[in-house]
């Protein structure tokens, strides 16, 4: 699959990144985003972009596709469970009544424990939920789902391959998996150049599960763009960090400014946006 949303497409906006990267090479790489922070800075990034109601309601729509019986889903790097919640939501008030299970993976305990406290605000009788504080490898879980779920955490695996395998382990026969992640496209190119290598690996990206998929012989039912555009000429320098996945220095500030101004494209209101497309991959157990 081709994302709809190619790399720089400027020649300016290819030099602006020639630029950053001539000012990367041969230094120590940036610090990482702190735990503490990612989520606070994730949720504002969030605000400045349309991706997450593109993906409320394109995963809504495909849970209303599913029927009306019992459903049980596992979100893994669920985070502070913002997404998953407005989606046990649509579940419980879709069908009143029907029993929903809802599991979250998230290796962060302060994010976990917003999940939990977020879904037992839905005061849902018909919805359980369970967080494992952990990463998707080291979590024990011992029952099948009727969707998987990855929403942008397939990047920070070490494995990619062993992780598909293992989430479709994890999915009950007749089930989904679906991983959303997004494609190197021109905001991630800045990842690529900027942010610091996780446990020896770089943030995988969409070529890279599409490819992993197809090692493991795994077969696609579809494979979707959702095409977001996010506001971050507005952005806050912590904003921009997680943009980025760096703590950036001040002097790498303004060439990332410009180099994202660069590949800006007018949004509805006219004004300059980032192209934020997320990829949707999904298959079903067979
Ligand atoms: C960009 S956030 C997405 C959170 C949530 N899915 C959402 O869309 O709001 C990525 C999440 O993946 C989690 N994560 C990082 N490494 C992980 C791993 N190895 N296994 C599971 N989750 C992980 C992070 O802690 C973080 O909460």
């Amino acid at each position: 699959m081709t994302s709809l949303v190619p790399t720089p497409t400027s020649t300016a906006a290819a030099d602006l990144l020639d630029d950053l990267r001539t000012l990367r090479q041969g230094v120590a790489a940036l610090p990482a985003l702190e735990p503490d922070s990612y989520a606070r800075d994730h949720a504002a990034f969030e605000l400045l972009s349309d991706q997450r109601g593109l993906i409320a309601d394109h995963l809504a729509d495909r849970m209303a596709e599913l029927g009306d019986g019992p459903i049980s889903v596992l979100s893994v790097g669920c985070g502070d469970g913002s997404l998953d919640v407005r989606l046990a939501e649509g579940l419980v008030r879709a069908v009143p009544g029907r029993p929903v299970r809802y599991v979250g993976i998230e290796p962060w305990s302060g994010s976990a424990a917003l999940f939990t406290a977020e879904m037992a605000a839905l005061e849902a009788r018909e919805l359980t939920v369970e967080a494992h504080v952990s990463s998707f490898a080291d979590a024990s879980v011992d029952e099948t789902f009727d969707v998987v779920v990855f929403v942008h955490s397939i990047y920070y695996v070490v494995d990619l391959r062993e992780t598909l395998r293992s989430a479709l382990d994890l999915v009950r026969p007749g089930g989904q998996l679906w991983v959303l992640n997004a494609p190197r496209a021109a905001l991630n190119e800045l990842v690529d150049v900027l942010a610091p290598p996780l446990e020896d690996h770089r943030q995988w990206f969409s070529a890279d599960v599409e490819e992993a998929f197809a090692a493991e012989g795994i077969t696609l039912d579809d494979a979707v763009t959702l095409n977001a555009l996010v506001d971050l000429a507005s952005s806050s320098d912590e904003v921009l960090d997680f943009a980025v996945q760096a703590r950036l220095t001040p002097e790498l500030r303004g060439p990332v400014r410009a180099y994202l101004a660069a590949v800006s494209v007018p949004g509805p209101d006219g004004e300059a946006r980032v192209p934020h497309p997320v990829d949707v991959f999904s298959t079903t157990r067979h």
